[in-house]
């Protein structure tokens, strides 16, 4: 394994990025450091952050590099109904890991702050008391970013 490269809008993805670097002993690249910097084919693991369950940069990064494995960097609590829907909205044939990021209201811009608040609006309306932890999260914002949650990506990454 080469590197890690990550796409990151407001910072949570990169810190995983910075933080399996540091585990691993390899760098970590930004997408667009990485497509000037890492040779086209090198192995590398990819982290980028969700949108609408997209991981952004994950297709463009597949067909530049050999991926293998990737960490999804989203906000919703880690439940293996939301990582079956990644990897099937994703269409990855390599290991995906989710890892729970976080929301920091002041480094959202325009349309991404709308759709931020749209989403918790339709959950209120929803009225589910399960969602109550999403919709404070989604109103105050929030870092969940932890060493451990890299645990599971960390011990794959360790056997390539
Ligand atoms: C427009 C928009 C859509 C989002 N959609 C999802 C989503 O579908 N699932 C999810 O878990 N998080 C979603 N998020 C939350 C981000 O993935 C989360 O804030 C992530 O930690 C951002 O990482 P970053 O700081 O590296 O950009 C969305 C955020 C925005 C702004």
């Amino acid at each position: 394994m080469d590197a890690i490269i990550y796409e990151s809008n407001t910072g949570f993805t990169e810190h995983y990025a910075r933080l399996l670097a540091e585990k691993l002993g390899k760098p970590a690249y930004s997408a667009k450091e990485a497509a000037s910097k890492l040779a086209k084919g090198s192995e590398v693991i990819y982290l980028g952050w969700v949108m609408a369950n997209q991981i952004c940069g994950l297709k463009k990064a597949v067909r530049r590099w050999n991926v293998k494995a990737a960490g999804a960097v989203g906000l919703y609590p880690l439940s293996e109904t939301n990582t079956n829907i990644l990897i099937a909205k994703n269409k990855t044939d390599f290991p995906l890991f989710y890892l729970r990021g976080g929301l920091d209201h002041s480094r959202l811009k325009g349309m991404k702050k709308k759709l931020i608040l749209m989403i918790r609006d339709n959950l209120i309306r929803e009225n589910d008391p399960q969602n109550a932890e999403l919709i404070k999260v989604l109103t105050d914002g929030g870092d969940f970013v932890s060493e451990e949650n890299l645990t599971a990506l960390l011990a794959f990454a360790l056997m390539l």
